[in-house]
């Protein structure tokens, strides 16, 4: 064998080994429209797997009777969970325990007082939690989160704090400049719009007020909502954050040749849509309701809570723990009782497209 010969057998050799390296394609193509339409999902199995492991369920804990004396005969202090059998109540205790502070264990909401004293600011605003999750499975189970729905695990997933949450943001110092830029636009490396140079805070006009979703007007004249480059980009970098928070392309969505066009947009499109309401009915009804009992360490610089944002529950899959339906163990979280009613009165939103038609896009 000459020595060109034999590189050509080393050649041969390394693009076998290659190719059996290469044996699964990194990427795969999922068709979710018609054809040539281009409504595709690229996914990549590895990185899915490692998604798929890191979203389980932790396993119930076994039912208990609901018949026998109730919470409010028994204990002293229960506004949102009287009417619990003493048997559910112990159970949903040890298990917002497991959820929400596995390592503290029930003294990170009871203290030296008592269990029912509230002298701990962790147990006033897991009352509140309580409502929000009742509230976030009840009204907004038909449009949003059914049959899934919702438990503190969706958010917690064992930590005292959701991994995913969001404050106002002073903005950012821009490399080289004196002052802040003043719209948050072109300032890269921000994690919850997927490093994108986009204005880097969409959350507090979207997801906290109520400021209109768009890009270019579909008339020749500017009519009602305002229509600017500036608008647009500030609604791309929302995007950004859906597209990462379920960990979809924008095609899961929308059929990119008519972004805005509803009739050619999948149902998904709609439930993201009231996704978006609920959202802001949670961060304004119920996360905010927290606010004077929380320590500054768990505040933004301009003093408000964390809030929710699209992957607080999504946390990377299309569905929150890829469809595991752990509500169904815990019906008592799955209906909104007199006493969280009562804890907090929910001003009635309006839900039509057009209230917020009068608004301007973020930013400016
Ligand atoms: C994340 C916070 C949190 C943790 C952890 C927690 N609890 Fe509670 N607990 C509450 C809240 C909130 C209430 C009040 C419920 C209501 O108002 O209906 C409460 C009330 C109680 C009461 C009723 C006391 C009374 O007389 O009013 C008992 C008993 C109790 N918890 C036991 C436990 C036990 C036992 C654990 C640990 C296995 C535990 N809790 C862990 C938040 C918590
Ligand atoms: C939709 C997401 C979501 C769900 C569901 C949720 N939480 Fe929270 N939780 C948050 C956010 C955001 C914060 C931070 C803001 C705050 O403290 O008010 C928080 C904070 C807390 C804190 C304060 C912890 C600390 O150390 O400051 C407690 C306690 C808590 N949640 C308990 C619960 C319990 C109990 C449930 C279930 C009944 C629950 N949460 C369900 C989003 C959620
Ligand atoms: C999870 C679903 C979802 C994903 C993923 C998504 N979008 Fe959207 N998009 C929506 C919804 C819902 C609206 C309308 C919001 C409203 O009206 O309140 C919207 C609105 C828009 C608009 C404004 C249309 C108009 O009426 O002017 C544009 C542009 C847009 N999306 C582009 C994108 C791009 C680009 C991506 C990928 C980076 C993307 N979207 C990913 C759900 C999604
Ligand atoms: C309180 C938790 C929670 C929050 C916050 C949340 N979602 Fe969801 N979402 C769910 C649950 C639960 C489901 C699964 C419903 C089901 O079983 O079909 C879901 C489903 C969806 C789906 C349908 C997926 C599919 O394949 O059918 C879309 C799209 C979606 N969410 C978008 C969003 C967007 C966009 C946001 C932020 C604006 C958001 N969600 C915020 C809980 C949440």
């Amino acid at each position: 064998m000459n020595t060109s010969m034999r590189l050509l057998g080393v050649g041969f050799l390394l693009a076998t080994v290659g190719l059996a390296g290469c044996e699964k394609p990194p990427v795969e193509v999922v068709q979710r429209g018609y054809r040539g339409t281009g409504m595709e999902q690229v996914v990549s199995p590895g990185a899915f797997q490692e998604k798929v492991a890191a979203n389980q369920a932790p396993e119930a804990i076994p039912a208990v009777p609901s018949s026998g004396p109730k919470a409010k005969d028994i204990y002293q202090n229960v506004q949102v969970l009287g009417d619990l059998s003493v048997g559910e109540f112990n159970r949903l205790m040890a298990a917002i325990t497991e959820w929400v502070s596995p390592e503290e264990g029930c003294t990170y909401c009871h203290g030296m007082e008592g269990f029912a004293a509230d002298d701990k600011y962790t147990k006033k605003v897991a009352r509140v939690m309580i409502a929000m999750t009742q509230r976030a499975n009840e009204t907004w189970g038909a449009n949003h989160t059914a049959p899934t729905g919702v438990t503190c695990y969706t958010c917690h997933r064992g930590n005292n704090v959701p991994e995913y949450v969001w404050v106002t943001e002073d903005a950012p110092k821009m490399p080289g400049s004196f002052a802040a830029h003043p719209t948050g636009q072109n300032v890269a490396g921000v994690a919850g719009v997927g490093y994108a140079s986009l204005p880097y805070d969409p959350f507090t006009p979207y997801l906290e007020g109520e400021k209109d979703i768009r890009m270019a007007g579909d008339t020749a004249l500017p009519t009602g909502n305002r229509k600017s480059i500036k608008q647009t980009e500030w609604t791309y970098s929302l995007m950004m954050h859906f597209s990462q928070s379920l960990g979809v392309n924008c095609t899961y969505c929308h059929n990119s040749r008519a972004f805005a066009n509803w009739e050619q947009s999948p149902p998904t499109r709609l439930k993201a849509w009231h996704g978006i309401r609920m959202v802001r009915e949670l961060n304004n009804e119920f996360v905010w309701e927290t606010n004077d009992w929380l320590p500054e360490h768990r505040q933004g610089p301009s003093g408000d809570p964390q809030k929710v944002a699209c992957n607080t529950c999504h946390q990377g899959a299309y569905k929150p723990l890829y469809g595991a339906p752990m509500l169904k163990d815990y019906p008592n979280l799955a209906k909104q009782s007199a006493g969280s009613k009562k804890l907090i009165e929910v001003a009635t939103e309006s839900e039509s497209a057009s209230a917020s038609a009068a608004t301007t896009g973020g930013g400016g």
